[in-house]
């Protein structure tokens, strides 16, 4: 089977056909999730899953419905939000898993159960205790199942790169003829390198009868990195789907980077003459997005979407980019969606400007939300000098996170310095009423958040803070995040402001509110003072 049978028509790039066309079946909700401390909320599940529609992604995989409840409603919401894309859900090989993936994916406008089980002789042997024979049986009834929910189903071989040939080419060939219309190949523990990818995929296509009746996917780690040129290398094979994630995100090392994999096919036609559906201008955003929801930070050097990934420092590559700039960029940061830092707007912008400066940028907020995120526009151009687009980005984002927040930063004033103790006072809204606390701590950090967990009491642990600066100069913003865990769940909280203090304190509340916090935890306690 060449092509991609569900997707909406997508248009082929000159010279290229339907058959040169790969599939992105994006992870980031799901095996990126998964990697520890990168969970998501429902709500941000919902925005990632939005921007991932938008951009072109062929294939969201939005969860894993028998992992708990969350992950099932997780995924019955974005299966009805989602306007193009195919909505997968992942399911073991058992008959709950399957039936809550189908109970889920059915509210999509196209649904696709993905569910697989270990094939290698140590998964069979320590994992699931299963003889050949029984794991055999497992793919012919688990995609039997599967396709009493859907005709689109796709089943996986995990492990698939340490099973042995033979038996790899017998549950392929079972699981084609169940009726699965897409056979993963992972590279579950990173181990492949590109030359035996590329033998791997010939030899099933090769091999196994019907396997044109199938798309033949890679889903690679990248323990060795290099699950990029591992998932490349499959594309030579025939593969047409390619299973990655936003920055790389993801059990591990994580898996091939979508922006990676997908610029290289786009820049290297040459080499690599295939096609995707994905509008790369909007990269740039989704990996902000994803970076921030997760509080994993993109390293610096990171290819396409790390800070310096445009940057050219030596004086000889910034000579050669100012007379040509192909001289030391293969690609140009626009193609991405990076725009040059540009100066917007002052303190006497007014609401017009700020509103087409929204709207060039991507965002449209209803009439509540352009008005608080203008206030706070206006309240940071009276306090910083130079107001760039990344700044407004961050405010934007941030008050689109904040709006349905229960509890708010009201005031702030922390004591601070050599002499210590460091002491804060602080001001909260919670459900419409003001309380204020102070608090002595180790560091004016510290003092704060006691300060806060002084008026919302509460057992949660801090495993993350995390400080970095939105654009240069000591009167940058900087962006706070701050993770907390309690009974089991951890969310992470977000918060900017040119004062480092005020965003760490916004991004405590902001995580505070994710727990959601009951509300007879929300009061006045131990000299806080109620409004
Ligand atoms: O890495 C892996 O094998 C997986 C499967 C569930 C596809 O994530
Ligand atoms: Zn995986």
């Amino acid at each position: 089977m060449t092509g991609f049978p569900h997707s909406e028509a997508a248009n082929a790039p000159a010279g290229r056909s339907e058959k040169d066309r790969v599939i992105i079946f994006d992870t980031t909700l799901r095996d990126g999730e998964q990697s520890p401390g990168a969970t998501m909320t429902h709500d941000e599940k919902l925005e990632v899953a939005a921007l991932l529609d938008q951009m072109g992604v062929d294939v969201i995989e939005a969860g894993f419905p028998a992992a708990s409840n969350g992950d099932f409603e997780a995924v019955v919401e974005i299966s009805k939000l989602v306007k193009n894309a195919v909505v997968a859900g992942l399911a073991r090989g058992n008959p709950k898993d399957i039936d809550r993936a189908g109970e889920a994916v059915r509210h999509a406008r196209r649904g696709r159960i993905h569910t697989f089980i270990g094939t290698s002789p140590i998964h069979r042997q320590f994992q699931l205790q299963m003889s050949a024979d029984q794991v055999y049986e497992n793919v012919i009834a688990s995609v039997t199942r599967a396709r009493t929910h859907t005709d689109d189903v796709e089943w996986s071989a995990m492990d698939a790169t340490r099973t042995e040939p033979d038996f790899l080419c017998r549950v392929v060939e079972a699981a084609i003829k169940a009726g699965a219309t897409t056979i993963n190949v992972p590279d579950t523990v990173g181990y492949s390198v590109p030359e035996e990818m590329y033998e791997t995929i010939k030899m099933l296509r090769e091999r196994v009868p019907d396997a044109d009746k199938a798309i033949f996917s890679m889903h690679c780690h990248n323990d060795l990195g290099l699950a990029v040129a591992n998932s490349l290398a499959g594309l030579r094979a025939g593969a047409r789907q390619i299973e990655c994630t936003i920055n790389g995100l993801g059990e591990r090392a994580g898996n091939a980077a979508l922006e990676e994999v997908v610029m290289a096919i786009k820049t290297r036609g040459d080499r690599l003459p295939y096609w995707t559906n994905i509008d790369t201008t909007m990269i740039t955003r989704a990996s902000r997005l994803v970076s921030n929801v997760s509080a994993f930070p993109v390293q610096y050097n990171k290819a396409i979407v790390g800070q310096n990934a445009f940057a050219h420092e030596s004086g000889i590559h910034q000579d050669g980019v100012l007379k040509n700039a192909q001289t030391y960029e293969i690609m140009t940061p626009e193609s991405v969606g990076v725009r040059a830092s540009s100066l917007v707007m002052g303190k006497h912008s007014g609401r017009h400007a700020f509103r087409e400066k929204l709207k060039e940028m991507g965002y449209d907020l209803g009439d509540n939300a352009f008005e608080d995120a203008f206030n706070r526009f206006k309240d940071l151009a009276d306090r910083k000098k130079h107001v760039f687009d990344e700044d407004i980005e961050t405010l934007v984002d941030q008050e689109i996170a904040s709006a349905k927040d229960r509890i708010k930063v009201l005031s702030l004033t922390v004591i601070a310095g050599t002499g210590g103790p460091q002491k804060a006072t602080i001001t909260l809204e919670v459900d419409g009423k003001h309380y204020t606390a102070e608090a002595k701590g180790d560091g004016p950090v510290d003092a704060t958040f006691n300060a806060i967990k002084a008026i919302v009491p509460h057992e949660a642990r801090l495993p993350l803070y995390q400080v970095h600066a939105v654009t240069e100069g000591t009167d940058a913003q900087a962006e706070v995040s701050v993770r907390l865990e309690e009974n089991g769940k951890a969310v992470t909280g977000r918060g900017a402001d040119t004062d480092t203090l005020v965003a760490s304190a916004r991004a405590y509340v902001s995580a505070l509110n994710k727990l959601a916090i009951k509300r007879d935890q929300v009061h006045a306690q131990s000299g806080a003072s109620g409004a």
